[in-house]
């Protein structure tokens, strides 16, 4: 399949691309100097910044009538695209670990699209790792408000776990770990509770773990009264706001 990456030259765009040609595809990277009148491909997959694509999409782009488009711009609107394609547009969110076939992919589309059209973006989508389509036929959210959603839970909520992460290790350090032996440790201290909650609810797992009067009560209750828990509600819920401000100012 031949890809135009608008945005291609970015950290989401570049990584995209990447994967896509060593999935054996064609890949353009499209730069902002670059034209985007009747591209030569089967697919046009948009990571422009959300500021620079209204302009892009009114003033730049022009498809050939059989091209969709995938966008992973955070924020703007799905039926923004609607009237740049005849093939149909696809808004999704992802994580940077899709550029390693790893990531998970939340998306939706604008209509029923054709055969050839969505057989396009299911291939694309396979090649970024797991992922869910959604729609608002049975919801009384928008497909918008999943998005917005996933940009917190996945998108950005990807850098907010490796900063939890991250926190665990400079810990491990602050107390003269090796560096490697402290990510290793807690590396897999996460693999471990990601494998119980396969099978448990959060609570039962935490209840198993910390007895009373214990070593993680005596930390649970500093988390507590750290508000740790409000802090990391709060984050995610300004990232979904500055989505939902990104759709309503673009
Ligand atoms: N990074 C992530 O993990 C992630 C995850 C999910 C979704 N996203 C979404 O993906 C998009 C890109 O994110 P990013 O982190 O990759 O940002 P980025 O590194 O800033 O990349 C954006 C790229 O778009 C280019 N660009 C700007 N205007 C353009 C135009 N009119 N035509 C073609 N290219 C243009 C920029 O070029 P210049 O530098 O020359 O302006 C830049 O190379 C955002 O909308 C974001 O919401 C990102």
């Amino acid at each position: 399949m031949k890809i135009a990456f608008i945005g291609g030259y970015g950290h989401l765009g570049h990584g995209l691309y990447q994967l896509a040609k060593h999935n054996g595809h064609e890949a353009y990277k499209i730069g902002r100097s670059d034209s985007k009148s009747y591209l030569d491909v089967d697919l046009v997959v948009l990571t422009t910044p959300p500021s620079k694509t209204i302009f892009c999409l009114e003033e730049e782009l022009d498809l050939k009538d059989d091209i969709p488009i995938i966008s992973f711009v955070a924020g703007i609107p799905l039926e923004t695209y609607t009237p740049h394609t005849v093939a149909g547009a696809v808004k999704a969110m992802t994580n940077i670990a899709a550029c390693d076939g790893k990531g998970f992919t939340v998306w939706a589309k604008d209509r029923d699209m054709d055969p050839i059209p969505i057989s396009r973006v299911y291939a694309f989508m396979d090649m970024l790792g797991k992922g869910s389509e959604v729609d608002d036929s049975n919801s009384t959210k928008s497909v918008d408000s999943y998005l917005d959603d996933a940009t917190a839970l996945i998108g950005s909520g990807t850098a907010y776990a490796v900063k939890l992460i991250e926190n665990f290790v400079q810990y491990g350090v602050s107390e003269n770990l090796d560096r490697s032996m402290a990510q290793k440790w807690v590396k897999e201290s996460f693999l471990s509770a990601l494998h119980l909650l396969e099978d448990d609810d959060a609570e039962n797992i935490v209840n198993s773990i910390a007895s009373p009067n214990g070593t993680t009560a005596e930390g649970l209750e500093w988390l507590s009264s750290d508000k740790v828990d409000l802090s990391i509600h709060n984050a995610l819920a300004v990232t979904g706001d500055k989505c939902r401000e990104l759709g309503e100012n673009h």
